[in-house]
């Protein structure tokens, strides 16, 4: 139950992606389950960088806090806070940035039903941390699905070469983005080769995080 003398750097929240001066497309991340994760390393003692999206949440005690808004910005604040013991990715990262950012407000124009929006893809941050030359020992991946939640989450695990993804039940009562409670199945690639699977919860997001970092300590080597 001790993470002394080890960094953890942690992402939460959404990410917002610019249309034009007043607009952005996001998601619907809180952010707590991102938090209670940082919260809890720190108190188990790792050295512990929070990189939050824009949530509306006080900074947990002990836990360093940069503030992004963009994919982009939580890509290049995370890549520089390595390297690292753990990286947990809780950040719901959006997938799509729109390819231009309007310098002034985008207007209306009379007789057109419909605005196009081209988006591109964002940076993948967890695909990257866990490819990096500074790799962290243990790098742990989100998913949330709302099918096949098994299937998609061992799939991660080799798609994005990540050692364990905590998936959200999705749709689960009582579970979800907004909720202090949550629902997760872990999943983790053993030595063998062979995928060990934990179910935690439902349980609130604080008992959670603990939860998941007993998992994660029981992969750093001694
Ligand atoms: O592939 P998918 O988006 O479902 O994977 C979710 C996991 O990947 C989460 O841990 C999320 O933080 C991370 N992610 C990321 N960068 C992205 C998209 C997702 O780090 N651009």
């Amino acid at each position: 139950m001790s993470l002394a003398g080890l960094r953890v750097v942690v992402s939460a929240g959404p990410t917002y992606e610019d249309l034009d001066p007043v607009r952005f497309l996001g998601n619907r991340s809180s952010g707590k389950m991102g938090f209670a994760i940082a919260a809890a390393a720190a108190r188990r003692g790792a050295e512990t960088v929070l990189v939050a999206g824009p949530v509306h949440l006080p900074t947990p005690e002990g836990v360093a806090r940069i503030d992004v808004r963009s994919a982009a910005q939580m890509h290049a604040v995370v890549l520089d806070a390595l390297p690292a013991d753990v990286y947990v990715g809780a950040a719901a990262v959006a997938d799509f940035t729109p390819e231009n950012i309007a310098t002034s407000k985008i207007k209306k124009i009379p007789g057109e039903a419909a605005l196009v929006l081209r988006l591109v893809r964002t940076p993948d941050i967890l695909a990257d941390v866990a490819r990096d030359a500074r790799r962290p020992r243990v790098v742990l991946g989100f998913a949330a699905e709302t099918d096949d939640v098994a299937a998609y989450a061992r799939g991660k695990l080799d798609a994005k070469r990540v050692d364990m993804i905590a998936a959200n039940r999705v749709g689960q009562a009582g579970s979800g983005f907004e909720s202090d409670d949550n629902a997760l199945s872990v999943y983790w690639r053993r030595d063998d080769g062979t995928v060990g699977e934990r179910t935690l919860g439902p349980a609130p997001k604080v008992a959670l995080a603990d939860a998941l970092l007993d998992l994660v300590e029981e992969r750093l080597p001694a």
